[in-house]
């Protein structure tokens, strides 16, 4: 080492190899390795760069971009956005179990857990690149609009306690103005009170000069489950579309290998997920009761060369939305949460970025890990879309001498 200069010999050929590929078009190898150390040392990048594996697919320094995750929940916003080289510096949740889980997985202690509507965004929240929010989905679902209405309590915006969250969302854009927005919902968002809903969300985000993208994107094209969720994904005009329109897609993966639920099950699964004689004619029942009316409630049961429904929040209830054919076993059985975890796309991958080597392990009862899953988004999706932002921001942010997006 002399003056300013380091020196550096016996470099392992890999790593040689990955500089070389990683190193973005425009900037030399010296001044991509430069970033990366005064990354390191200026972030406090928790995850060490250079021990193994966790190396994220696009390294954080290549395109330093920061994120917060509202509504946390098990961090498939985390996931995903890490992989693709964000740094999270925010994250706020207020369940106690899925914060077990949360700060098991990402080993993150500074969790918000305070109820979201009460925070001071400009005091509390640091400033980032992208908001991600998978924000509460009863006051707009199906499932969460006709029990409300059975029980005369109001639904979507009117709903008291979780239909203003969406309003949270705008007073943090307002606070903060992060660039951009990525946020998730059930498909019937777009439908609700004759689309009202949908149009006045719109228009909320629009009158703050955001561009705005949406679709309706079903996860079984990466995972063997149906799962349709609206994706919206917004741009803030004043710094995306002064040179030139913003051209960002949504993916479209229908050349996707038909994943099926052979690929996520287990061979020996424990006989406790096996149905009781008494919850299997209960079902059979039910089924039998309500296909008399004409209408199909009722179990799905699935064999492995199939797709299953939409895992939801009550599956730890019967299991009955997605039941396994399983070979020697006299009933159906449910799901075993790794299963689940699998079925809803936090592959192994994911895992290594925060040290697990063996997957992220399961800290909570088997009743919360269903819970958890059935309301989480499917991380592959998002990192399917999160890569299509990441190209946008390269294409009008990147700073091509440094390395760094100009917006921090
Ligand atoms: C649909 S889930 C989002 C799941 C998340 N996207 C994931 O991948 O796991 C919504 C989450 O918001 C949390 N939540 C709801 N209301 C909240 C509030 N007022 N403050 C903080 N968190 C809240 C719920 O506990 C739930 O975990």
């Amino acid at each position: 080492m002399s003056n300013n200069n380091l020196h550096i010999r016996d470099l392992d050929p890999n790593d040689i190899m990955w500089i070389k590929q990683n190193t973005p078009s425009g900037i030399s190898q010296n001044q991509f390795l430069k970033n990366i150390i005064s990354s390191a040392r200026e972030e406090e990048f928790r995850y060490s760069l250079f021990s193994k594996p966790i190396v994220p697919s696009y390294l954080y320094g290549k395109l330093p971009f920061k994120f917060i995750d509202l509504f946390a929940g098990i961090g498939g916003f985390r996931c995903a956005l890490t992989s693709v080289g964000g740094k999270c510096v925010f994250s706020s949740e207020w369940d106690k179990y899925a914060n077990i889980t949360y700060k098991a997985w990402y080993g993150d202690n500074d969790v918000n857990t305070e109820d979201i509507r009460t925070i001071d965004a400009k005091r509390i929240i640091p400033d980032h690149d992208i908001l991600c929010a998978g924000f509460p989905c009863q006051p707009f679902s199906i499932a969460g609009v006709s029990k409300k209405k059975s029980l005369g309590r109001k639904h979507g915006f009117e709903d008291e306690e979780q239909g203003n969250l969406f309003e949270k969302i705008m007073d943090i854009v307002d606070a903060k103005r992060p660039p951009i927005l990525f946020l998730e919902n059930v498909k019937n968002l777009k439908s609700h009170d004759k689309g009202n809903t949908w149009r006045r969300i719109k228009l909320e985000i629009e009158k703050r000069n955001y561009i705005l993208f949406s679709q309706v994107i079903d996860a079984r094209n990466w995972v063997p489950q149906h799962r349709e969720r609206i994706f919206i994904v917004c741009f803030d005009r004043k710094t995306f579309c002064k040179k030139q329109p913003v051209n960002f897609e949504f993916p479209n993966p229908q050349n996707n290998e038909q994943i099926l639920l052979k690929n996520i099950l287990e061979t020996l699964p424990d006989e406790k997920y096996m149905l009781s004689d008494k919850l299997w004619q209960y079902l059979k029942d039910y089924a039998a009761k309500h296909k008399a009316k004409g209408n199909g409630f009722g179990f799905g049961l699935n064999t492995r060369n199939d797709v299953s429904r939409t895992m939801s929040a009550r599956y730890y209830k019967d299991g009955a939305e997605i039941l396994i054919h399983q070979d020697g076993w006299k009933n159906p059985r449910r799901l075993t949460p790794r299963e689940a975890m699998f079925l809803m796309g936090f592959q192994n991958r994911y895992a290594e970025f925060f040290g697990h080597n063996n997957g992220f392990p399961q800290v909570v009862s088997d009743t919360q890990a269903y819970k958890q899953f059935g309301n989480s988004v499917v991380p592959l999706v998002v990192e399917e879309i999160a890569k299509n932002i990441v190209e946008i921001m390269v294409h009008h942010l990147l700073d091509e001498n440094t390395g760094r997006l100009l917006v921090r």
